[in-house]
């Protein structure tokens, strides 16, 4: 007799039923794009808008603001999460891993780096910096190459502007790279102001988002300590073992700890919520200073693609860290959770700390990724329907036009010049005043940026043969 469907339900694997498919859709889920600071560099379409220039534009200008690429881990992390793992993995020698379903890789798996390689780009991360560099040329094939690009003055961030240039310049030694260093005396006037800002804490968020992570880990835990009883799985070791998933991606290409039968695609979700609640309030839209940081870099830039000058430069690029491009997006107004309806007074509530907002367009795996970059393009329209010839303006998040609340009298997600000229207006007046606003204390501050046209800068240096690029 035929078994009933019940019983042959009954025998099914229980990732069968939880994945189950229905006419013309199936359930896709990839835990790297969801991964925040640590997600691998990705293009999210968030909004899936065309990156092609409008009907009859042309892009004649453009700025790029990069976070550098991907690390072997930073050196918080790698501190209060990874290595407090992996040490107490080497010091559980009596658990036989092989007999735990879903862990039993554990039994044979190396650390993916090292203390000495914290902070260092890896490899991918190297590779990923130079392609964005090929990917500007096919953009870009009518703007004049740079002579220069700026970055901060970190190593990896470093590195990053270098990778680049060697696939942007179509010779060797042809585009330089300026340091700027990343001073705690700077005012505005570095790629790195958030550390000139004595009101900005690098810790900030940490409280709120602990309150999240404390409720999607606990399950968690229960489960893996009920399946490895003594080794007790702490809230830190899951967090842990969930940023190696991404770390030894950008390391070794994959990474065991991505696995979803391992961490459930609702768990990775509440991971990235997690992190999300954190740059809210560390880089977003509930710090008070985080638009007066970001700022100056709008305003100079702004500044930079509008400016008549003849001769001026068509490309500018810069390197930075994570901090920079998420505050540069707070004061342009992107990416607010309250826009479109909401007040600045309820932006706290847009992202509370017990649930999941699932609606909320603050996604740090599409702000801040490895690698993350913002664009302002400056374009030239003509025969655009509808539209007067004339200069027009636009703005892409990871190769993603967005729109602005504040300017949008153009063709797709552009503006007119004078309708940018006056946002940018206005969004000086919403945060002047970066020495105030940050409680400066030192000598020289400044509320503006102006490395793009300081010669004591200097004109960098060259960045040498191509083959040096992929030599650790
Ligand atoms: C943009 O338009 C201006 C004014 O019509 C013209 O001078 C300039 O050459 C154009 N630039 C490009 C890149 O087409
Ligand atoms: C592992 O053992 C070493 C040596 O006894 C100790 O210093 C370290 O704190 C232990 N690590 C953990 C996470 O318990
Ligand atoms: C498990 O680890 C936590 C945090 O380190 C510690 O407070 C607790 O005492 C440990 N529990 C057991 C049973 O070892
Ligand atoms: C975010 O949107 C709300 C609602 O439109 C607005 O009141 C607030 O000023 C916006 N915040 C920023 C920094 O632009
Ligand atoms: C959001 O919360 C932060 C941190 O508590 C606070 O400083 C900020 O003023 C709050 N923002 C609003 C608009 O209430
Ligand atoms: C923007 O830049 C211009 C030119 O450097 C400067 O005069 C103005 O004060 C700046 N505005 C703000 C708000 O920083
Ligand atoms: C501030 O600027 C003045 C004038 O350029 C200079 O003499 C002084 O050394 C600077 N102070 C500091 C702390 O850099
Ligand atoms: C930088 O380059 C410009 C133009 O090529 C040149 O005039 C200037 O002397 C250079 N500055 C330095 C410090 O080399």
């Amino acid at each position: 007799m035929a078994p009933s469907t019940t019983q042959l339900v009954g025998l099914l694997p229980l990732a069968a039923l939880s994945s189950a498919t229905t006419l013309y859709s199936t359930y896709n889920f990839n835990p790297l794009e969801h991964l925040g600071g640590v997600a691998p560099y990705f293009e999210p379409q968030d909004p899936p808008t065309s990156p092609d220039a409008p009907q009859g534009c042309s892009v004649s200008r453009a700025a790029y603001l990069n976070r550098h690429a991907a690390i072997y881990a930073n050196d918080f992390d790698f501190e209060t999460y990874i290595e407090p793992f992996i040490s107490k993995l080497e010091n559980n020698t009596g658990i036989d891993w092989t007999k735990v379903p879903s862990l039993n890789f554990l039994a044979t798996w190396t650390a993916p780096l090292s203390e000495s390689e914290q902070e260092l780009l890896t490899q991918v991360g190297k590779l990923e910096a130079t392609q964005l560099g090929v990917d500007l040329s096919f953009r870009y094939p009518n703007l004049k190459l740079p002579q220069r690009i700026w970055t901060s003055s970190a190593e990896r961030t470093e590195k990053s502007a270098k990778s680049l240039v060697r696939g942007l310049e179509k010779e060797d030694n042809t585009i330089n790279v300026v340091s700027v260093y990343e001073s705690a005396e700077s005012g505005a006037n570095s790629l790195t102001p958030y550390k000139a800002c004595p009101a900005y804490s690098s810790s900030a968020g940490s409280d709120e988002s602990a309150v999240h992570q404390k409720i999607f880990t606990k399950p968690i835990k229960a489960r893996f300590n009920a399946a490895v009883p003594g080794f007790n799985f702490t809230t830190e070791d899951v967090y842990g073992m969930m940023q190696l998933c991404g770390y030894e991606s950008v390391i070794r290409g994959r990474s065991p700890f991505c696995d979803l039968d391992l961490f459930s695609p609702d768990e990775w979700l509440a991971w990235e919520y997690t992190e999300d609640v954190r740059y809210h309030y560390n880089v977003g839209y509930g710090n008070n200073v985080a638009g007066y940081v970001g700022l100056p870099w709008l305003n100079a830039t702004a500044n930079l693609l509008m400016s008549e000058t003849p001769g001026a430069d068509d490309l500018y690029v810069s390197f930075t860290h994570r901090e920079l491009p998420p505050m540069v997006f707070v004061a342009m107004g992107l990416f607010n959770n309250s826009a479109f309806g909401g007040s600045e007074a309820t932006v706290n509530d847009t992202m509370p700390l017990d649930r999941i907002n699932h609606q909320r367009v603050w996604k740090s795996s599409h702000v801040l990724p490895f690698l993350s970059n913002l664009a302002i393009e400056r374009m030239n329209c003509t025969g655009s329907y509808g539209y007067e010839d004339g200069e027009y303006y636009r703005v892409l998040v990871n190769s993603a036009p967005q729109s602005l609340v504040e300017c949008a009298d153009g063709p797709a997600t552009s503006c007119s010049r004078e309708a940018f000229d006056e946002y940018v207006q206005h969004r000086g007046e919403l945060f002047r005043g970066f020495s105030e606003m940050c409680g400066t204390q030192y000598e020289n501050t400044t509320d503006t940026m102006s490395i793009y046209s300081d010669s004591s800068l200097g004109n960098g240096t060259v960045v040498g043969k191509r083959y040096e690029a992929f030599r650790l």
